[in-house]
């Protein structure tokens, strides 16, 4: 098996544990207590736009941002969300763009696609669909869709290049992209080591610099940071425990609490969640 695609079945193994994991034991999981209330606590979302989410799609909720913060959803647009998880933004965004709008979502963890579907037939939403597939190469057609959405998701791709070029082949000419993400400055090797750091959204991040290079290489402009919060100690620690809950569930030894206190100690001040927007640029009239 090629190193990418060892990488990304680490990934999706990871996630189906830690939303196994919610499901036996919704209040609390291995690693602390209600960790996933941390990523809908820090991410930005206000009540009044969560009210009437199935608790489901709050609960699995693995975000580190709001994408959908000023991204301005028009009513009929097509919106896609590149891994999906359990739905919570695909939902938010369903409702901005109507019934006569489409939202897809795309993920390669079946136990998030199957959460993502039901939590959309719970609200009643018809006009969100969840396909299976990976973010380097989408199943989804080109110049279709006029805004991309993306939660903390492409730190975790391998193969990051690949992903901004989907982005650019998919959307249509003029449209947009916003997309939470995790971004970090070099790490010692020592903390590259910990096996668990990468599904933990942290030791795949790129630094924000080459993540903004790597989007403008593809063609897409405008790019630029709207919001950005540097972690410190306690929101890593909060960070750490959130995203390490399936690792450690899954049977891999858990990281013990002085290494992730050291972890947090060393990274303090250079880990980030930013919010990038930007878009592909409209046809040039002749
Ligand atoms: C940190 S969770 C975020 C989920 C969701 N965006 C949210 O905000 O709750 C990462 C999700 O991305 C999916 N994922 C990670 N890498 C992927 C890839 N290369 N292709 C497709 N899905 C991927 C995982 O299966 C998981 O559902």
């Amino acid at each position: 098996m090629k190193r990418e695609e060892e990488i990304r079945m680490r990934v999706s193994e990871t996630y189906t544990c830690a939303v196994e994991q919610l499901e036996k034991s919704p209040s609390s999981c291995c690693c602390g207590p209600s960790p996933q209330s941390f990523a809908v606590t820090l991410a930005g979302y206000s009540h009044e736009v969560l009210a009437g989410l199935p608790a489901d799609a709050l609960v699995n909720a693995f975000g580190c941002g709001n994408p959908l913060a000023l991204a301005e959803i028009r009513e009929g647009e097509a919106v896609l969300d590149l891994g999906s998880g359990a739905g919570i933004d695909l939902l938010l965004a369903a409702r901005l763009t109507g019934p006569t709008g489409k939202v897809i979502g795309i993920d390669m963890t079946p136990a998030m696609i199957e959460r993502a579907r039901a939590n959309a037939a719970a609200v009643g939403l018809t006009n969100v669909e969840v396909r299976s597939g990976i973010i380097e190469e989408l199943p989804v057609e080109p110049e279709s869709i006029d805004l991309v959405i993306s939660n903390c998701v492409i730190n975790l791709s391998p193969e990051k290049k690949r992903v901004f070029a989907e982005i650019y082949r998919v959307l249509k000419e003029g449209g947009r992209f916003s997309i939470s993400d995790i971004v970090a400055d070099p790490m010692p090797d020592w903390v590259h080591e910990l096996g668990q750091l990468y599904s933990a959204c942290i030791s795949g991040a790129i630094p924000e610099s080459d993540y903004l290079a790597g989007l403008r290489q593809v063609g897409l402009v405008d790019v630029a940071v709207r919001d950005r919060l540097v972690y410190d100690h306690a929101q890593l620690v909060g960070l750490l425990d959130s995203e390490l809950s399936g690792s450690c569930c899954c049977g891999s030894s858990p990281i013990p609490r002085e290494q992730i206190f050291k972890v947090a100690d060393v990274l303090d001040g250079k880990v980030s969640s930013v919010r990038v927007i930007g878009r592909k640029p409209a046809k040039a009239t002749p």
